[in-house]
């Protein structure tokens, strides 16, 4: 898959993008990434991507020239799926990072000052929020996709058995995890996971999975699979806190 941004800031992407698990599927042919400088789409001396807003306001706000521009550019390459990132988007979620991951070629577009024109929207394919709070640009919203859409792309994790344990993918928070040491300032790591009884520490982890959900994300359980005893335990942890 190839990923594309589209920012004033193309240099915020340099390590986030170099190392680790990206920065491996990268060197594996995984993931092609390209960081886009917006400025290379203007025409005056400054560079110019941003503007007063009409109407008056605080700020200034993105032009809207630069992306039409590089858009029209980029996408006369290749087909791709275009992203804006925006408050105002669909939330992001795991859901959606999986949807991301079938497309062969994505390009997140970037915003910053005030937010964009309004009228680039209507290049985009989605926008996307990652949550009700104002970050100062698009390019960290761009590395948190990247970062759960690459994770999830054939091979690029080293157990290809993870992604389908972690949290939100079965609709759940993930159990707790040990490693050693066994006992820790008094810290016990729970006797069912030291007991190599298989079916038992299965049936240990889903049933934590099942209480903290309960507990901390009971909006999740919409989502969720459950049998009728499952959803007797959800019904008692509920209780519980009342
Ligand atoms: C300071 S924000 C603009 C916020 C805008 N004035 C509003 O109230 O919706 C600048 C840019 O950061 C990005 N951004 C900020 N918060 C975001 C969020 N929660 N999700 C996705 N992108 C965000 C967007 O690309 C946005 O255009």
């Amino acid at each position: 898959m190839r990923v594309e941004t589209l920012s004033v800031f193309p240099q915020m992407f340099e390590a986030p993008m170099s190392l680790s698990i990206i920065g491996r599927a990268r060197k594996a042919g995984i993931l092609d990434f390209i960081a886009h400088d917006l400025r290379d789409w203007t025409h005056d001396n400054h560079n110019t991507t941003d503007d007063e807003p009409y109407g008056g306001g605080a700020g200034q706000l993105m032009k809207v020239e630069p992306v039409f521009e590089a858009l029209d550019d980029l996408l006369a390459q290749e087909p791709a799926r275009v992203v804006f990132f925006t408050p105002v988007g669909v939330p992001f979620s795991q859901g959606l990072a999986a949807e991301l991951a079938r497309e062969q070629r994505l390009i997140m577009v970037c915003g910053r000052y005030e937010g964009f024109d309004e009228r680039v929207y209507t290049r985009a394919d989605l926008c996307v929020s990652l949550g009700d709070y104002i970050l100062t640009g698009g390019e960290l919203a761009a590395m948190v996709v990247t970062d759960a859409v690459c994770r999830l792309l054939p091979g690029a994790l080293g157990d290809a058995q993870s992604p389908l344990d972690e949290s939100f993918s079965t609709g759940l928070l993930e159990y707790p995890q040990y490693t050693r040491p066994a006992t820790y300032r008094g810290l016990e790591v729970p006797d069912v996971l030291l007991s190599g009884n298989h079916r038992m520490i299965a049936e240990w982890r889903r049933k934590q999975s099942i209480i903290r959900t309960a507990q901390i994300r009971p909006d999740l359980l919409e989502q969720a699979e459950l049998s009728e005893r499952e959803w007797e335990l959800v019904h008692s942890c509920l209780e519980g806190e009342k």
